[in-house]
């Protein structure tokens, strides 16, 4: 054999194995369709692993990869940031993949799902921010620099919940995770749903960034109060505000997620920097991930300012 017959056998053989590593990366996103009661639901790979409909369209890596996470958290892991290297994006699409068949990100198509990633990743990253008003690469560039609170001025221990959610001795229930979590009563109820002892061991959200992750997702997706929306709800729409939500200006989207999530911390009270910093980090990102944020929704929308607050002071509302 020539040594060009040679060479052409090589050349063939490898895009023979460089064909089936394709294949099998395909296969591992594949979706898979069927109908129960004459509804389509679908699997996609592992990230949408149960049948549902919100499994049938773009799981949160079809749109949202390593290089973006990258770019959105780019200071994260410099000597100055307080946590670094804790946070990564295989422990956000992990903690993910327990909530896209539910619709995370996964509700409305493409354009929904990455405006509702750069909504719920505006909340981590303004809650998790170092940054300030001349920080190098501007204030939004230094979300998931903290993973804790790190001066807390008390423990956190709200007594009256001592038959549901009793503090463990010695456990400090201070602000933790990627959208914080404050006081043995969120600890006590988050761990319950995520069947994780947290409440005797709240210090597993600052060891363990796929749990910070997934509380906050957990979070984001559950509504804090029976007849009241989650955060997911009211940003994708999915929610039919009430009379009273109407006279008291709640509306769905994004202005309505911090509502839920902060109340009269920062929503109600006009045009404030706490309110401010947290949509801003909603824009940012959206212009990052090329959406842009002229897709943010319209102002009204957007801000909370005017809203009342769904509940009355909600603790940890404060940030670190
Ligand atoms: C799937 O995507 C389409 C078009 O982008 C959208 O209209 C539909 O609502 C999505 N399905 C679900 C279950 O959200
Ligand atoms: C982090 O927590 C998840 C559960 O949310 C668990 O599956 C995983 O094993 C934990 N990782 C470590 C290193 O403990
Ligand atoms: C409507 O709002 C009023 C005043 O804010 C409150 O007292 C009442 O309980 C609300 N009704 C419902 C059904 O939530």
């Amino acid at each position: 054999m020539s040594a060009w017959k040679v060479s052409a056998v090589w050349v063939v053989l490898l895009a023979v194995v460089l064909m089936a590593g394709l294949a099998m990366a395909d296969m591992s996103e594949e979706t898979k369709v069927k109908k129960v009661k004459g509804k389509k639901v679908c699997t996609r790979g592992w990230e949408c692993g149960t049948w549902s409909k919100y499994c049938c369209n773009e799981t949160i890596s079809d749109f949202f990869q390593t290089y973006q996470f990258e770019n959105l958290f780019a200071k994260r892991n410099l000597p100055e940031a307080h946590a670094a290297y804790f946070w990564d994006y295989q422990s956000f699409i992990t903690a993910s993949s327990l909530f896209q068949h539910l619709g995370f990100c996964t509700t409305g198509g493409k354009l929904m799902g990455m405006r509702e990633l750069a909504a719920f990743l505006g909340h981590v990253g303004s809650k998790t921010s170092c940054g300030y008003g001349v920080a190098t690469g501007g204030p939004f560039a230094w979300g998931l620099c903290y993973k804790r609170e790190m001066s807390p001025s008390q423990s956190y221990c709200d007594d009256s919940y001592k038959y549901t959610y009793p503090c463990a001795p010695g456990a400090e229930y201070y602000g933790r995770g990627a959208i914080p979590i404050y006081w043995n009563y969120n600890y006590g109820a988050a761990g319950e749903a995520l069947k994780e002892d947290l409440l005797n061991h709240p210090e597993y959200i600052e060891q363990n960034a796929t749990l910070a992750f997934t509380a906050a997702i957990w979070k984001w997706m559950t509504p804090l109060k029976k007849g009241q929306p989650s955060a997911h709800q009211a940003f994708v729409g999915d929610w039919k505000p009430t009379k009273n939500d109407t006279l008291s200006k709640r509306v769905p989207g994004f202005g309505a997620t911090m509502n839920i999530l902060y109340g009269d911390g920062v929503c109600g009270k006009g045009d404030v920097d706490d309110m401010n910093n947290i949509m801003s980090h909603y824009l940012y990102y959206l212009d990052l991930l090329g959406v842009g944020r002229e897709e943010a929704g319209s102002s009204e929308t957007l801000t909370c300012a005017e809203q009342v607050p769904f509940n009355p002071s909600n603790p940890g509302s404060s940030s670190s």
